[in-house]
């Protein structure tokens, strides 16, 4: 078991980051969606604090994960990847980094401008980061749920383009992020296929 990554797989403190945090963020749309349609209620209310110690908790987790990232390399490309594939798959999980810090945030800055508190799961009540304001709340409510699905369109893309790579590349880019060790398909060259 190997806490950092190889020149072949991913470490499992890089794997522990990336499922831990994309179950946060399905998780986040599913309470986030519902919530807002709920009626006003205790019920509601208890849904929307925990949507934020949810959602800063995965903020928490995105900085750990770029910090680790800092001192952990990425596994080498296939060599069937060309130069602009390398480069698209760079610069889509960059903008997918990018997002996982502007959504938290953006959250955190509406909430902040709102005046509402922000108690971490009843253990402590985190700062404001922005002052009382209607304007700012309301960028950064708009900022909030256009920086989300921009996300969501993003990772449908990111899965979509993990799946071909298993399927049609056949290379071993998803086996090695899996929690479990997993077969890579056999390409059709080592079945002697055309
Ligand atoms: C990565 C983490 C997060 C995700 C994926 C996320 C996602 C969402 C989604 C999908 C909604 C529903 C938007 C809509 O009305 O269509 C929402 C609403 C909301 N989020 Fe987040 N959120 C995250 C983090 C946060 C954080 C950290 C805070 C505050 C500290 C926060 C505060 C809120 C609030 C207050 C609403 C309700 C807005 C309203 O009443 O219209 N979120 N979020
Ligand atoms: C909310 C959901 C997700 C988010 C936010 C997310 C985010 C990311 C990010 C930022 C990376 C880059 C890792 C790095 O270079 O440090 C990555 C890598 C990866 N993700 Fe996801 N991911 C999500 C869901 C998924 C799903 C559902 C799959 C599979 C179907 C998947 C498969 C992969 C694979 C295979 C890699 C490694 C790519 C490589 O070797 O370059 N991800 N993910």
């Amino acid at each position: 078991m190997n806490w950092r990554s190889t020149a072949q797989n991913w470490g499992v403190l890089a794997k522990c980051f990336h499922w831990l945090v994309a179950a946060g963020i399905f998780g986040l749309a599913g309470i986030g969606l519902y919530m807002v349609g709920m009626p006003l209620g205790l019920a509601k209310l208890k849904l929307y604090l925990l949507h934020k110690a949810l959602g800063v908790s995965v903020l928490a987790l995105v900085i750990l994960r770029l910090l680790w990232r800092a001192f952990d390399r990425h596994p080498d490309y296939p060599e069937a990847m060309s130069n602009w594939q390398v480069r698209a798959a760079q610069a889509s999980h960059a903008l997918l980094y990018v997002l996982l810090v502007a959504v938290p945030v953006s959250g955190w800055i509406y909430n902040s401008a709102s005046g509402f508190p922000l108690p971490w799961f009843g253990l402590l009540h985190l700062p404001a980061i922005a002052p009382v304001s209607v304007p700012l709340a309301h960028v950064a409510l708009a900022t909030h749920k256009i920086s989300f699905w921009i996300l969501a369109a993003l990772v449908l893309l990111h899965a979509a383009a993990a799946v071909d790579h298993h399927v049609r590349h056949r290379d071993p880019v998803l086996s090695r992020m899996l929690p479990w060790p997993t077969a890579t398909p056999r390409s059709k060259r080592s079945r002697g296929l055309p």
